[in-house]
């Protein structure tokens, strides 16, 4: 890991929010109030679902990495998918295909979601649960390097999409960035997980590959005309991090 950044724990002006925090082997401080919270919320704000615990079970089973969105996540794109109204919805990155659960229960009838997926072993578990939740006439999981998919999917006649989720390997940010930009709409939404990186982000000596990806996209952010973005850190299970929300103009 690298050195912890202005502010973080450990730094010279460390201002340590709680003692019960500890950092953790994956690089990032948590606490355990975050888990305890969305414990909490989610007890409140979600509806006890057999079909997204059990894609979410079957995914470990098959030795996927459990890395995919919590469950408030997962509803909060679902509710940003249905505030925009999106019928067409593009997300990369698919895994065992949970958050594609919860995009897709949010489009109206007749509209669609395609996931891309580099990996095929990922996409047969993401295409069984996706059929267990009753959605395969609405989703598409498309297996291979996005970045070879994604110029493809004109021709395949999908797009242009309301909302875009990336949620991939973070070193291509920038290029999914610039794709979900040429695949889009005015009104667009666009959504990038996982951006804030227990604050690695703000690094500029952090060397890591999903950093420097993901420094470069805001890079290209801040020069894209007609793209307006901010960022929502975030706290909970998945430790420390966040979301860029932005829309085209
Ligand atoms: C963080 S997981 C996606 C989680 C999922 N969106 C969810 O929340 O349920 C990232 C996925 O992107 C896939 N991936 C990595 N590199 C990729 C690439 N170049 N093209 C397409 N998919 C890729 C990985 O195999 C993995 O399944």
């Amino acid at each position: 890991m690298s050195a912890p950044h202005q502010g973080a724990p450990g730094a010279a002006d460390d201002v340590t929010p709680t003692p019960s925090g500890t950092w953790t082997g994956s690089g990032g401080y948590a606490d355990p109030i975050w888990e305890t919270v969305d414990d909490y919320l989610a007890i409140r704000l979600l509806n006890g679902d057999d079909v997204l615990d059990d894609a979410v079970a079957d995914s470990a089973a098959a030795g996927l990495p459990p890395i995919q969105v919590s469950p408030l996540q997962g509803k909060f794109l679902h509710l940003l998918a249905q505030l925009s109204g999106a019928r067409e919805i593009l997300e990369i990155g698919t895994l065992g295909g949970y958050s594609t659960i919860w995009l897709a229960r949010a489009v109206p009838a007749g509209g669609r979601v395609v996931s891309l997926e580099l990996l095929p072993e990922h996409a047969e578990v993401a295409r069984a649960n996706i059929a267990r939740a009753g959605l395969s006439e609405r989703v598409r999981v498309l297996v291979g390097p996005a970045l070879g998919t994604l110029p493809t999917l004109r021709d395949l006649g999908y797009g242009p999409f309301d909302l875009v989720f990336i949620d991939a390997d973070k070193g291509n940010n920038p290029y999914y960035l610039r794709w979900a930009i040429d695949l889009a709409r005015s009104g667009t939404v666009v959504v990038v997980d996982n951006v804030v990186r227990h604050g690695s982000i703000a690094d500029p000596d952090n060397g890591a590959d999903d950093v420097r990806g993901t420094q470069e996209m805001f890079n290209l952010a801040a020069q894209i005309d007609g793209f307006d973005a901010t960022v929502l850190q975030t706290v909970g299970v998945k430790g420390y991090d966040g979301f860029l929300i932005g829309r085209v103009r």
